[in-house]
């Protein structure tokens, strides 16, 4: 599954989807508040095209999504009350996503909206926008299990179609994890023992991460971890193998996300004002060697795109450091 950039040659295969999407809304298999003819239509893909923003999701030989992905915002999101200012040039702006009707069920709704949550991040943006027909049920729900606020319904013409209820959606635009992964690349250029590449690694997430109030490692040492490298309180020293939620990301050898620490059976509390929890285990060889402890006084506050930013983040250090 690749998501890229539409060529000239991928235009046949979107207006496919927009017409498969026309005729399965035409025969009640789907409800999306579109119209045939008006939108979106063949000149709506080729106009993205020319602009270059169209994208397209590839998988098993063939395109089975698309969308817009731009900073242009709709005349109706003026008036919106939104939560998260933005100036225009750091707000990002999903449009017209469609997955083919032959292959939902498959994620690549959510597969695209994680790409474009990574694209509005490497672009600076703050804001995530977009909006959906306040009919269109299925997308409401994937985007509110996806941490989108609605920010407002409003009746307007959309793109040509009367009488339409748009629902204006909003999201907090993520941490660039890539520039964070190319950071952690120099410093380990200087010196990639752990000490020093762990002490500027868990420098580099306090800094640029907001809402947490912990970041730091614990070290595998024989049967137990012990703390090392960290920012924020000082911390408890000891932690047994499958005991709390670093020791259980250990005993597991995979990523722990809890979403409300005080249902966490065992969670072990450094700090009482920490309401969620991301561990990531750091492996060399095969055997973890160490643990990535981040924690917030936010309930929830970690989605699956931090899980992916920060284990994007550990396989760097992963490959570079020595211990
Ligand atoms: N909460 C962790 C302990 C470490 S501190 O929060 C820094 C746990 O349950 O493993």
């Amino acid at each position: 599954m690749k998501i890229r950039k539409a060529s000239a040659n991928d235009l046949k295969a979107v207006c496919g989807i927009y017409q498969d999407i026309h005729t399965a809304e035409e025969s009640g298999r789907a409800v999306i508040g579109w119209e045939r003819g008006v939108y979106p239509t063949e000149r709506t893909a080729s106009e993205a095209l020319q602009r270059g923003d169209l994208f397209v999701l590839e998988a098993e030989g063939r395109v089975r999504a698309c969308a817009i992905i731009n900073q242009e915002q709709l005349p109706s999101y003026e008036a919106a009350d939104w939560r998260y200012p933005a100036r225009t040039d750091q707000v990002m702006v999903l449009h017209t996503l469609v997955v083919s009707p032959d292959s939902v069920g498959r994620g690549y709704g959510k597969e695209f909206v994680s790409f474009y949550e990574t694209y509005a991040a490497e672009h600076g943006c703050r804001a995530l926008r977009m909006d959906t027909n306040e009919k269109n049920v299925r997308a409401r729900a994937m985007y509110r299990s996806l941490g989108y606020r609605e920010a407002g319904i409003v009746p307007t013409v959309f793109n040509g179609i009367e009488g339409v209820h748009l629902v204006l959606l909003e999201k907090q635009a993520g941490p660039d994890y890539r520039m964070m992964g190319e950071q952690l690349k120099a410093l380990a250029e200087t010196d990639a023992w752990y000490v020093p590449l762990l002490s500027n690694a868990s420098a580099l997430l306090y800094e640029q991460l907001e809402r947490i109030n912990w970041a730091g490692f614990y070290l595998v040492r024989e049967d137990h971890l012990v703390l090392g490298p960290f920012q924020g309180k000082t911390a408890c020293i000891h932690i047994g193998y499958g005991k709390g939620v670093c020791g259980t990301a250990w005993e597991r050898n995979d990523t722990v996300l809890v979403e409300d620490v005080h249902s966490f059976p065992g969670h072990i509390a450094c700090d009482s004002a920490s309401r969620s929890e991301i561990v990531i285990p750091v492996r060399k060889n095969g055997c973890v060697k160490a643990v990535l402890d981040i924690d917030s006084p936010e309930y929830s506050r970690f989605s699956e795109y931090d899980r992916r930013g920060l284990e994007e983040f550990v396989r760097i250090l992963e490959e570079r450091a020595e211990f």
